[in-house]
């Protein structure tokens, strides 16, 4: 539904999704409301007024649906009923008229390119049972010798031997997460259904789970040793068909609903080029940028080493090349990320820094999403020992190469999982210094973070200095003005190792955001830029410089103007 608005000079594509700010919930992590250490949807209910506060327009839900959580929901077993951990349709449909009489709106994740192996489908499947027969990726032989050297994102081969159907089943993700066969029209036709159940129950939209990976070529071609990244990867990542099903798919998301995909290997191009393509995606999300601090290898001892230009280049890129023709999502984090402070921040200037990142996100063009937590700067724990972590993707792949001998013990890869594991986003959220940091009465699935003491939301929100009202300061401003959402950005100082400073400018009406993304004070000296008249919007230090140009900037100030 698109309507559009009339400025002095332009015409303007207005879409609600493009002028909200989304807010990630990963339910387990989120708020326990029985005590049993799991979060679930009563306690997301709970905190509805909470999200109201801080001024955020989207919730967008991690997967609730019967799973049986070998990834935490990803993969499912019942896409048209809730994981009874989290209670059940009626609390769901609770949340959803909560989040509606606040004028918030709610979108689900779809998680189609698999689903679990325990899902009805896989079972006929296995068993060959009529139309069912052809919904995964079979592929007949000998137990010992897999179809060819496809690898998986979670580590190993990518595909499993059934012993049931004496085949083998391709899983992109882990063996528990059989691939659907997205040839198969039937196939297609069943996904189109659960998306469209899920609009009848009232929902605004969703995020695409693994969305690149839907088509795979005929033949499962070998993996071309030339390719980076997991063998075939290159072969299952945008397959020939990709383009063809996602239309299909965007037969059955109605106007005015909103679609994010999740797009893993896309680059500036791909992600322009699928958004533009047509009905199916409003935006991507694609993680080109989050590849500025990560190391080659897992015993590489530079991982978390990144650049400020580097950065600004990529995000400049995205800008230019995504969010202005088409339209972009604007994320550092989620759950599968290490939270933003402890990556591009510094925990000794937590609120500068945290802040500092906050504005940069808020400002720029395209829908900013916040991963929860982010609101309170919280930061990554710390692994001394496989055993302490749950997520799955991390536990194959170093089992995957203690097993293989790539590395002889955990301490080969300490630092690079202590960098990447995806438990420091699911540690229980923060709410307040209490036993479990008041997220659960129970003992947490996962240990909470050791700081729940100094942050948490309770001591965020009696503090008006705090990340938690910056947030919210921010999303008042990006509202109230449409120069942040729809305005033209150009960057300013790009190669400067300390400053990321952009403008945006709608129709005459001019904005500057001056980020010194540094621990060490710096003059800000822009060749060929003047701002007269400049207002100071928001700052994170009081007493901001008025007038920018020839100014110092301290640790992690960040300041927006109007001029
Ligand atoms: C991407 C999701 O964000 C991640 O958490 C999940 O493990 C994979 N897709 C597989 O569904």
């Amino acid at each position: 539904m698109t309507q559009q608005r009339q400025t002095q000079n332009s015409r303007i594509d207005r879409e609600w999704w493009k002028e909200a700010v989304v807010y990630q919930v990963y339910p387990r992590s989120f708020n326990d409301s029985d005590g049993d250490g799991i979060g679930d949807i009563p306690g997301i209910t709970e905190r509805v007024d909470y999200l109201d506060d801080l001024g955020v327009d989207v919730v967008w839900l991690s997967p609730v649906y019967d799973s049986p959580n070998h990834d935490n929901g990803y993969d499912i077993r019942d896409y048209r009923a809730i994981n009874e951990e989290f209670g059940d349709m009626a609390d769901w449909e609770r949340l959803r008229d909560e989040l509606h009489d606040r004028d918030m709106k709610l979108i689900m994740d779809l998680v189609v390119n698999h689903t679990s192996n325990e899902h009805e489908w896989f079972q006929r499947s296995r068993r060959e049972e009529g139309e069912y027969a052809d919904y995964y990726h079979w592929v007949e032989g000998e137990p010992d010798e897999p179809p060819n050297d496809w690898e998986s994102l979670f580590g190993g081969s990518a595909w499993s031997w059934d012993d049931e159907r004496e085949a083998w089943y391709l899983h992109v993700f882990n063996e528990n997460q059989p691939d659907l066969n997205w040839r198969n029209p039937d196939v297609r036709e069943a996904v189109k259904g659960v998306v469209t159940w899920w609009v009848e129950q009232g929902i605004d939209g969703f995020r695409m789970d693994a969305i690149s990976h839907l088509s795979k070529p005929e033949g499962y071609p070998a993996g071309d040793p030339d390719e980076p990244g997991p063998s075939g990867s290159e072969h299952y990542t945008f397959g020939p068909r990709l383009g063809e099903y996602l239309d299909e798919l965007g037969t059955v998301v109605p106007d005015g609903a909103m679609s994010a995909g999740e797009m893993g290997g896309a680059d500036a191009d791909d992600a322009r080029e699928f958004v533009q393509r047509g009905d199916c995606l409003d935006m991507v999300f694609h993680f080109d940028h989050l590849d500025v601090d990560q190391a080659d290898d897992w015993t590489d001892d530079n991982w978390g080493e990144w650049s400020l230009p580097e950065f600004e280049e990529l995000m400049t890129r995205n800008q230019r090349e995504v969010a202005e023709p088409a339209w972009d999502a604007l994320f550092l984090g989620n759950h599968d990320h290490p939270r933003i402070v402890s990556r591009f921040g510094d925990e000794s200037e937590r609120r500068r820094s945290a802040t500092c990142i906050a504005t940069f996100l808020l400002t720029m063009r395209g829908t900013p999403y916040l991963y929860q937590g982010q609101e309170l700067g919280m930061t990554n724990a710390e692994f001394d020992d496989l055993s302490e972590i749950d997520d799955a993707m991390t536990v194959g792949l170093v089992e995957d190469m203690l097993e293989s001998g790539t590395v002889d013990s955990f301490d080969d890869v300490r630092e690079a999982v202590n960098y990447r594991s995806r438990d420091h986003a699911r540690t229980p959220m923060q709410w307040a210094d209490d036993e479990a940091a008041g997220f659960s009465e129970g003992d947490p699935w996962l240990p909470v973070n050791d700081n729940y003491d100094e942050i948490n939301a309770a001591e965020a929100r009696a503090d008006d200095e705090s990340v938690f009202h910056h947030y919210r300061r921010l999303i008042d401003l990006r509202e109230d003005d449409p120069v942040f959402v729809y305005g033209d950005y150009d960057t300013l100082v790009a190669d400067d190792e300390q400053f990321y400073a952009f403008t945006r400018e709608l129709d005459g009406e001019r904005r500057l955001v001056v980020c010194n993304w540094s621990d060490e004070p710096a003059t800000f000296a822009p060749a060929d830029f003047t701002a007269d008249d400049t207002e100071v919007l928001l700052a994170n230090y009081d007493d901001a410089p008025t007038d920018p140009v020839g100014a110092t900037f301290r640790p992690f100030e960040a300041v927006v103007y109007a001029y």
